[in-house]
């Protein structure tokens, strides 16, 4: 896809009332565009993050990056050895932890992101201590989804319900811990929060009059153009179409006609699921939405 592209795609989504633009991948340090999109981003008033494993943040990509990036989130697994295993790579841990110095220098404001999965909720204390030794302003707690490369190498690592709910345990013990001092981010929610809220979760207001991102949000451009709701590699059904054929408004326009109403069905048939009774009540929200999208025929 042409850098121009994408920039177009920035500018329009601002307009779109879109506030943050984030960078994952791959490894987005490695699109040599980045620098450029970001300034992009920044002179039409977004927020920025980039997502990146933390390898290759020279000095040289650093001084790009510096000005234009509002938070750098850095991917951490674990202890060396979990990050390695997890990362397939034997340099993966030394490789990011050699470049923290100059990221601390930058100061660039930078967090850390734990992949919580089925085996390694008891090293997350330690990951938590680590990202605040180095001085991070966020450590955000992910849990596996069966999506990408974990499809087929981490068959069987997702945290299930009960590894869900000690981590939900545990990580109210870290948030105490860091109060003040780090943000804690975790990203599974408790039943009783969903179910006092549903406004944050489905919405049957009329599509044609409001700003595109009060009707989907987050948006991902996907490497071949493609625009869909909420993650990557969500189900192709609720796309909204294709960068390549046509611009942000008029893939929007079409899709308030003619998509909308069947996202609407989609969160709300996943709400009233997930805010039904259950003994273990931590449940990943966007995993289940990705999960309805694909059980629709
Ligand atoms: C896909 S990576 C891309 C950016 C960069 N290459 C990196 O390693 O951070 C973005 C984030 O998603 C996480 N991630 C990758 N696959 C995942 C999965 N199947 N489930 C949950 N998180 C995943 C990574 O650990 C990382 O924090």
């Amino acid at each position: 896809m042409p850098a121009s592209t994408f920039e177009r795609a920035i500018s329009d989504a601002r307009s779109e009332g879109f506030a943050v633009a984030s960078f994952s991948g791959g490894e987005p340090t490695l699109y040599k565009p980045l620098p450029q999109l970001l300034r992009h981003a920044k002179a039409y008033g977004m927020q920025t993050t980039v997502t990146s494993n933390g390898m290759l943040l020279t000095q040289a990509r650093l001084d790009d990056l510096a000005g234009v990036t509002d938070t750098l989130a850095i991917s951490l697994d674990g202890i060396r050895e979990s990050h390695n295993r997890m990362r397939g790579s034997d340099r993966a841990f030394d490789a990011m932890t050699e470049c923290l110095p100059a990221v601390r220098a930058s100061k660039i404001p930078f967090g850390f992101i734990f992949t919580l999965t089925q085996y390694n909720l008891d090293e997350a204390a330690w990951a938590a201590d680590f990202a605040f030794q180095q001085g991070a302003a966020l450590f955000q707690i992910h849990p596996l989804e069966q999506v990408g490369r974990a499809s087929h190498l981490l068959v069987g690592s997702r945290p299930d319900d009960l590894e869900s709910a000690c981590a939900y345990l545990e990580v109210d013990r870290i948030r105490r811990q860091y109060e003040g001092k780090m943000l804690i981010q975790f990203d599974l929610i408790h039943a009783t929060i969903l179910r006092e809220n549903p406004d944050r979760f489905f919405d049957e207001r009329d599509a044609m009059t409001r700003p595109l991102a009060e009707l989907v949000s987050p948006l991902v451009i996907e490497p071949d153009g493609r625009v869909m709701p909420f993650g990557y590699g969500f189900s192709a059904r609720y796309a909204l179409g294709s960068l390549t054929e046509a611009t942000l408004p008029q893939l929007a326009t079409a899709w308030r006609v003619t998509g909308y109403r069947e996202l609407q069905d989609l969160c709300l048939a996943t709400f009233q699921d997930a805010a039904k009774h259950r003994d273990l009540p931590i449940l990943n929200w966007w995993e289940m939405l990705g999960e309805h999208a694909a059980a629709v025929h």
